[in-house]
């Protein structure tokens, strides 16, 4: 007998890879539970090449029996619904912004911090970092453990992608929109994304960052070290799927690109394709689809004692977010949740074969 899983948020960006995922990965689920709004209830979604589920109303849905849910619905749907997951006896592991700073909630890079999974007993729920986060301490974790980052000033180039389908659907129809010479309609971005690039992700606070600039740093500080000073600009670019960064790094302790390198190279979940040449680096549309972070560019910054320059490019849909809650996931069922076997239960869809 395998998890019962549900998956919130099922027919959005990233719940779609979640499904993806799952199924790529073989993770040991014998029942999986698609779930999205009322709008979408009796929608189908494919569960790898050949299943299908058919969309439940999360807000009807009863959660006991459900060992895992991987949720992706938006902060406010979270704060409503994940506590009640978790009462029922679910273990959920949620992608939005909603309680990655609850000192109580792990908040979980594989790659970084596995140990703190352990934590999810608190409040039965394990948060996933902000996209840009999560490729950018995949990269530093190898470096801080060698000399001991003491400050990072990272710029973003973030993808369409992160803002959801209908963000994807904006900068489709902005650019077919100025080919064919039609009036261009922003509403999921402030200012045209077509051809243009927007030094604005989420909403501004009081001190001019925006908020996906506060959470690099703050979500760096708990899944690294609470000593590291980050200082970010994140910026929306018209790519449909994948982020670069270019990330500076001061250390306490010297650390020469090569060391940097080789370092790279034998940690988890990284690529290095570095050759300071014509295609030796990374792309973000070469990215799409690939799990790794890939890390290029990789070399010494003169201007301070110890300073490194990388470029960091990742799949902000996969190593982002769906992929990055998967591995959590499959790390909770190795080594929390072994022996525990849910209850037959009747409110999960059996797998259904696709026909043909
Ligand atoms: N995209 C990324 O790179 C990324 C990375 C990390 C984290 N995240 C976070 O993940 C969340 C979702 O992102 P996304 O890109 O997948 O967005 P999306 O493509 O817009 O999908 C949103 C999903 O949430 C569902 N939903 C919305 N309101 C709901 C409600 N009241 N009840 C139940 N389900 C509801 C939608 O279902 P319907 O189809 O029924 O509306 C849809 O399945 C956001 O909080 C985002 O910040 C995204």
């Amino acid at each position: 007998m395998g998890f019962k899983v549900a998956v919130v948020g099922a027919t959005g960006n990233v719940g779609r890879e979640i499904l993806t995922t799952l199924a790529e990965r073989d993770f040991p689920a014998d029942e999986v539970a698609a779930l999205a709004s009322s709008r979408s209830v009796g929608r189908e979604v494919s569960f790898g090449e050949d299943d299908i589920l058919t969309i439940q109303n999360l807000e009807t849905f009863d959660f006991h029996g459900i060992d895992i849910v991987l949720s992706s619905p938006g902060a406010k749907v979270s704060a409503q619904f994940a506590p009640r997951a978790a009462k029922a006896g679910a273990v959920v592991i949620d992608n939005t912004s909603c309680f990655r700073m609850d000192p109580d909630v792990p908040l979980v890079v594989p790659e970084v911090n596995p140990k703190a999974i352990a934590d999810y007993q608190k409040r039965g729920i394990i948060a996933n970092p902000n996209c840009s986060t999560i490729q950018m301490v995949v990269a530093l974790k190898p470096l801080h453990d060698l000399a001991r980052i003491k400050r990072v000033v990272v710029a973003t180039y973030q993808s369409v992608s992160g803002a959801g389908r209908a963000a994807m659907d904006e900068l489709f129809n902005q650019t077919r929109a100025i080919f064919v010479n039609d009036p261009v309609k922003s509403e999921q971005f402030t200012k045209q994304i077509a051809f243009n690039v927007i030094p604005h992700i989420d909403i501004f606070m009081d001190d001019g960052d925006t908020k996906e600039e506060w959470k690099m740093a703050a979500e760096t500080r708990k899944i690294l070290d609470p000593d590291i000073a980050v200082s970010a600009t994140c910026v929306r670019v018209p790519v449909f799927i994948g982020h670069g960064e270019t990330v500076n790094v001061e250390f306490e302790r010297a650390l020469s690109a090569d060391m940097a390198r080789t370092a790279l190279r034998r940690a988890p979940g990284v690529s290095v394709v570095d050759h300071r040449a014509d295609e030796g680096y990374v792309t973000p549309t070469e990215a799409a689809g690939e799990d790794l972070v890939y890390v290029s560019r990789i070399r010494r910054d003169p201007t301070v004692p110890y300073g490194l320059n990388l470029w960091v490019v990742a799949d902000n849909l996969r190593k982002g977010a769906a992929l990055n809650a998967v591995q959590i996931a499959e790390m909770l069922v190795a080594e929390h949740l072994g022996g525990k076997r849910a209850p037959t239960r009747s409110n999960v869809e059996p797998l259904r074969r696709k026909a043909g």
